[in-house]
């Protein structure tokens, strides 16, 4: 058997029928005995064991990070501070149930949010949007997240106000961006001939912060709760994901949340030899160790996962971005950068870099084996797709040599394959579910807390004074305390 082979079969994993494939990541059995004894060694069990049991490892907030208890569907007493919350969660679910067999005559959702109040929700639609046998409450559903009045714009221009819901989606409920939108939506209905009942009729809030939502109009009954214990950017399990199962009905939505239960129960379960989130972050961590990769990129062959890398990016960047650990010491490493798009249109994009750049760059290519529609093409499409994936996995690992060295491929550059059977809301939730704990894996490793984000608060706190230079119109504003010469400057130039 060549080297290549065996390494082939010692390199495959599966759990739920996904199998993972880390032949190409250049790792040896001994490379991966010393990774998995070094995780051992950072107690990385304790860490799994201790996230799902509720301990406060979100230290820095001093919270549990329990958003595993979003998708726990058999409902088994999870306890924060003594008190069982698996009760509320089920009391959401009963509720988004009955609103799914309550709407009828929809034609617009509108839902506002941004960040983690956005990207989960926003990747599903559209994901399972491609799912052939999918059934589709057909609405329109709108994901209005920028504050650039282009997308708030290009929404009501399509939206038919007497026939449209407005969520406000919103763990803080305190995000400019998301009150500042949900407003202008108000002013809308208002302006287009909706009564102060009909708008309050339409009106709902997602949120962990019920006075703000009350106190901004929402009924209490079209409040869905959400809680601290749940990351903003790990909240699409919650009733944030609500178009979910409005659109596509609670059953799918369910199938969702069974999908990411099923990958938590492996995670938590699996020896570290054969659990996948924890063999990804192993890979990550040694190519780190090797190369000092600053960035990975995530390719999915898939048109349907498109907003995949958008919506992992938030996952693994604001988790794991970070300088010191939890101690407040210098780490050597944190998060590399993470970017990608669907395959092949990637391909023709910046493979070029990723096959002959300076910089080694692991790639996740990640495939479906099911074609994702039933057009008569897609068979044939489908094989294309798959061998254009496989190829470039190929390529990369082996390079090709040759005389002239702008036709030199050096290799060398490791990739995982990641196979799911098809993209269903199973399979989409475990995918989810399976990267939510390769970051919580990752971030365990590097000694990182990854349930906190405080670096995305002083541009936040700078920009009032800006807004308030810009508002004032003077093209005079000196430097001060909380704006410098070259703010100064720029604000001059825009109101000039
Ligand atoms: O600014 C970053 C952030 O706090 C994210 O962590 C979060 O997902 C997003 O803003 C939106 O926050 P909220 O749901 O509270 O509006």
């Amino acid at each position: 058997m060549s080297l290549q082979s065996q390494l082939a079969n010692q390199n495959t994993h599966s759990a739920l029928d996904i199998v993972l494939d880390t032949a190409y990541q250049g790792i040896d059995g001994a490379g991966w005995k010393k990774l998995f004894t070094s995780a051992r060694q950072s107690h990385l069990e304790q860490f799994i064991a201790d996230m799902f049991a509720g301990k406060h490892i979100n230290h820095s907030e001093d919270r549990p990070a329990l958003h595993s208890a979003l998708r726990n569907l058999s409902k088994t007493p999870v306890f924060i501070n003594g008190a069982d919350v698996m009760p509320a969660v089920a009391e959401v679910w009963r509720r988004i149930e009955a609103l799914c067999n309550k709407w009828t005559g929809v034609t617009d959702v509108i839902h506002i949010g941004i960040g983690g109040s956005d990207f989960g929700p926003r990747l599903a639609i559209e994901a399972l949007a491609h799912v052939p046998s999918i059934e589709s409450r057909g609405m329109r559903i709108h994901f209005l997240a920028n504050i650039d009045t282009a997308e708030l714009a290009r929404i009501l221009a399509r939206a038919h106000p007497h026939s449209t819901r407005v969520i406000v989606v919103s763990k803080s409920f305190t995000t400019l961006e998301t009150s500042m939108n949900a407003k202008a939506v108000m002013a809308w209905l208002k302006s287009s001939g909706c009564s102060k009942s009909q708008v309050a009729h339409s009106l709902y809030a997602v949120t962990a912060n019920i006075p703000a939502a009350k106190e901004f109009g929402v009924e209490e009954d079209h409040i869905y709760p959400f809680w601290e214990w749940v990351g903003g950017r790990y909240s699409v399990w919650s009733a944030v994901g609500l178009p979910i199962a409005l659109q596509y009905g609670f059953e799918t939505f369910k199938e969702f949340l069974a999908g990411a239960e099923a990958m938590d129960l492996h995670f938590k379960n699996a020896p570290l030899e054969e659990n996948l989130p924890v063999i990804m972050a192993l890979a990550l961590l040694h190519q780190q160790e090797q190369h000092d990769i600053k960035a990975y990129a995530t390719i999915p062959y898939a048109d349907a996962l498109d907003w995949f890398p958008k919506w992992l990016q938030q996952l693994d960047m604001e988790s794991n971005g970070k300088s010191v650990d939890r101690d407040g010491k210098p780490v050597k490493h944190s998060s590399p950068v993470v970017f990608g798009s669907a395959g092949s249109n990637a391909q023709h994009s910046y493979f070029q870099l990723l096959h002959q750049g300076t910089e080694i760059i692991p790639i996740d290519f990640i495939a479906v084996r099911e074609p994702m529609s039933d057009r008569p093409e897609a068979e044939a499409h489908h094989r294309i797709l798959l061998s254009n994936c496989l190829a470039q996995a190929q390529a990369l690992a082996n390079g090709k040599d040759a005389s002239n060295p702008n036709d030199v491929y050096p290799g060398k550059r490791p990739s995982n394959l990641l196979l799911l059977p098809k993209l269903n809301a199973f399979y989409l939730g475990a995918l989810l579910s399976l990267y939510e704990n390769r970051a919580a894996t990752l971030g365990a490793l590097w000694n990182i807390n990854s349930f906190d984000q405080p670096g995305v608060e002083y541009g936040k706190v700078l920009a009032k004074p800006i807004e308030k230079a810009l508002a004032s119109h003077q093209s005079n504003i000196q430097a001060s305390a909380d704006i410098d010469a070259v703010t100064a400057g720029r604000i001059n130039l825009l109101n000039s």
